[in-house]
């Protein structure tokens, strides 16, 4: 793979919480700072990034290109009216598509670290199925999207648990004893008796210690950014110490908190547009939200964020104080 790209999968535990919405907007945001940005629809089963981009469902997708022979993968690329920034549309004109066979996954993920661009984000179905947590596992900084909701917020810490528990019984996969060990555990797990990453470990570790400090390692290499969408108040970012602590307890892992947008009506006024809302409601706090995340994308993307929590919470401060004034 080419060093010179960066791959972004945005993913979400639970629907409607803005993914896509975010996703799209976030591609033309990076592509207006002067960035070949590709947006590929990858929520297949449930593809509208097109939508959102002002696109029509015309062309080929991901879709096609699994159904059909003759569509090559670079082919799909459609080039939009927004200067840097192209697309890949997800099922295309072939719907039903939700669960892909792993061989077809693969050959996705390896066309897609293939193709031209400086900054390629992906658009994931949302939930844990075996699709999107693969996609999702493409980048060790992908995307989360929630919202402050409890459900969205139980799903999002779902969401990190599947993928974990993915990554370990990928990596024991091989050794039929501990596979087997690690997908009874996880089956027969009780909610009074929630599983940690850490018992999991110490678990493999009887049986494998080579098997348990790979596992760790894969762990460790994972550092999710998570964006909240919807927000109301600042305030709400005072729950990043309590999701911190369930985190460590639990899965044994860190996260970076690393965008906040606002819920903005303007985006239910601005309906069913032809463009994009960053073009027509470029100065909403929906837009400004997005921006700035592009921004910071395109600043401090490889670098490590420390106190990410308090960082997020003094920048949205700042921006709620300028959205009450106006
Ligand atoms: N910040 C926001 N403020 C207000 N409405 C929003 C915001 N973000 C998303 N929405 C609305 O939420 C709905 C779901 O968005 P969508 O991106 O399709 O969700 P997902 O891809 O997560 O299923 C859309 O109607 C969208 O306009
Ligand atoms: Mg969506």
């Amino acid at each position: 793979m080419k060093k010179d790209r960066i791959i972004i999968p945005v993913a979400s535990g639970k629907g409607g919480v803005g993914k896509s919405v975010f996703s799209s907007n976030l591609a033309i945001a990076i592509a207006q700072l002067g960035h070949k940005t590709l947006a590929i629809d990858l929520d297949l089963g449930g593809s509208n990034l097109h939508t959102y981009l002002g696109l029509s469902n015309k062309y080929n997708g991901i879709g096609d290109y699994l159904k059909a022979k003759n569509v090559k993968f670079k082919d799909l690329i459609v080039e939009t009216d927004i200067p840097n920034l192209s697309f890949i549309p997800g099922e295309g004109r072939t719907p039903f598509l939700a669960n892909i066979p792993f061989e077809q996954r693969l050959d996705v993920i390896q066309n897609i670290q293939q193709v031209t661009a400086e900054y390629i984000l992906l658009d994931l179905g949302a939930g844990t199925t075996f699709n999107t947590l693969n996609f999702f596992g493409i980048s060790h900084q992908g995307i989360l999207v929630t919202t402050f909701e409890t459900p969205a917020l139980m799903n999002f810490l779902m969401f990190l648990k599947n993928f974990l528990y993915r990554v370990i019984s990928s990596i024991v996969r091989h050794d039929r004893q501990v596979f087997k060990m690690v997908v009874n555990t996880f089956r027969t797990n009780q909610p009074e008796d929630p599983l940690t990453v850490r018992s999991l470990l110490e678990m493999i570790h009887e049986k494998s210690p080579e098997l348990a400090s790979r596992a760790k390692k894969a762990i460790n290499y994972y550092h999710p950014r998570i964006i909240f969408n919807m927000g109301d108040h600042p305030d709400d970012l005072k729950m990043t110490n309590k999701i911190d602590s369930t985190l460590r307890q639990t899965l044994s892992l860190q996260v970076d908190y690393f965008g906040y947008i606002f819920y903005d009506p303007q985006i239910r006024q601005a309906g069913r547009q032809k463009e994009p809302l960053l073009i027509t409601i470029p100065k909403s706090p929906f837009a400004i939200g997005v921006k700035d995340i592009a921004r910071r994308i395109v600043k401090i993307w490889d670098k490590d964020i420390n106190k990410s929590g308090e960082r997020l919470y003094e920048a949205t401060q700042k921006r709620y104080k300028q959205f009450k004034l106006n």
